[in-house]
């Protein structure tokens, strides 16, 4: 008995070890069930300077869904160059990933990524930044307009508690390369556009910043503030943009007076909120992200089709693209303890120093 069962065994591995073999072969279609290569999921996020976000939350909460799904991964940071970015990714498929994600750079360099990709059989999922013109299979991220509608949104109420007038706003959009980018500033725009065609906002300095790039934000908004003195009001698209504002602000002594938003709920993001000089952020529970991005990797790593409900357009490739697209929300002072109870941020981390007291004010235990 024992030993039928062992041998039954025996022929099993034997079955699959020809059956890899052949996948091997097939690599060119990953979705051919039993002849399926063994899973193997490449990502590839794309620096660790626009955002923390990329390595404090992305990489933890994708490793933690591969690791309990027991799959193969390799996720690596191209640091902002896209050459590097294009060597990863040649690397990830000679290495046998048979799904690639990726948090493209641009859309040009994205695209050169995701066709050999797909040439080789590996199927592909943009995550977070849509790859205009692009192939991937599925996109995951947020309602990126919305995200931008509770930017502008949120500027507004900051600057009706604060009783301000025609106060003149600068706007400091993201890399114009970054597709979501242009969704945030459509979100805010339109907000703000109803305010300036009223008359009741007058629109200032309005500039996108290259790569995201926070010492260059600062420089940028520096020189508004020196062409433009009375800035009332700033439209900062993350969190490290307005962070570059802020310090810029804190110059004049101005800072908590001229309302600053962000995104990405950051620490140095919430602890600016705390201490009043910025007025808002926009928390993208990262971890959803993550994780439905994970699950659909995982399903196409087995050879299944993910089951997602919506589509976005890609103007550019002027295809419908399957897509999840998850809610943001704003956060003010009065709500800073959600990033933490939501577990995104940890009271240790937030917490520390004089922030200790302010966390207390603002129920943060
Ligand atoms: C992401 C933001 C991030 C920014 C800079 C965008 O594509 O959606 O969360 O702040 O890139 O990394």
């Amino acid at each position: 008995m024992r030993k039928g069962i062992l041998s039954l065994l025996a022929v099993g591995v034997l079955a699959t070890g020809g059956l890899t073999a052949c996948g091997d072969d097939k690599a060119a279609d990953p979705g051919t069930g039993s002849n399926a290569k063994k899973p193997k999921i490449g990502v590839i996020l794309p620096d660790s300077k626009s955002s923390a976000r990329w390595e404090t939350a992305d990489r933890k909460y994708l490793e933690a869904a591969f690791k309990t799904a027991g799959v193969d991964y390799d996720i690596q940071n191209a640091q902002n160059d896209k050459a590097a970015f294009q060597t990863i990714a040649e690397q990830m498929i000679t290495g046998g990933v048979n799904v690639l994600m990726i948090v493209n750079l641009d859309s040009g360099t994205g695209k050169a990524v995701l066709d050999k990709a797909k040439a080789a059989g590996v199927a592909t999922i943009d995550y977070d930044r849509l790859t205009l013109g692009g192939s991937a299979a599925y996109y995951v991220s947020f309602d990126n307009v919305a995200v931008g509608k509770l930017q502008g949104e949120g500027l507004v109420k900051c600057l009706t508690d604060a009783k301000v007038t025609k106060p003149v706003i600068a706007e400091l959009n993201g890399s114009q390369t970054d597709n979501n980018a242009t969704l945030f500033k459509q979100g805010y725009d339109g907000v703000l556009k109803a305010k300036y065609d009223s008359a009741e906002y007058i629109k200032g300095p309005d500039q996108w910043v290259a790569e995201w790039d926070n010492t260059t934000a600062g420089t940028t908004f520096e020189q508004m503030l020196t062409s433009t003195p009375n800035i009332a009001g700033v439209l900062a698209a993350n969190d490290g943009l307005g962070n570059a504002a802020i310090n810029i602000l804190k110059k004049q002594k101005l800072n908590g007076k001229v309302p600053v938003t962000g995104q990405d709920a950051t620490v140095q993001g919430l602890q600016n909120i705390l201490n009043g000089d910025q007025c808002m952020t926009v928390y993208k529970a990262v971890k959803q992200e993550a994780d439905a991005a994970a699950k659909l990797a995982i399903g196409l790593a087995k050879g299944e089709k993910g089951a997602t409900s919506q589509k976005v357009t890609d103007p550019e490739g002027k295809r419908e693209v399957d897509a999840v697209l998850l809610t943001p929300k704003s956060i003010t002072k009065d709500n800073v303890k959600d990033v933490i109870d939501d577990g995104y941020v940890t009271v240790a981390e937030l917490c520390t120093g004089d922030f200790a007291a302010k966390c207390a004010t603002a129920g943060i235990k």
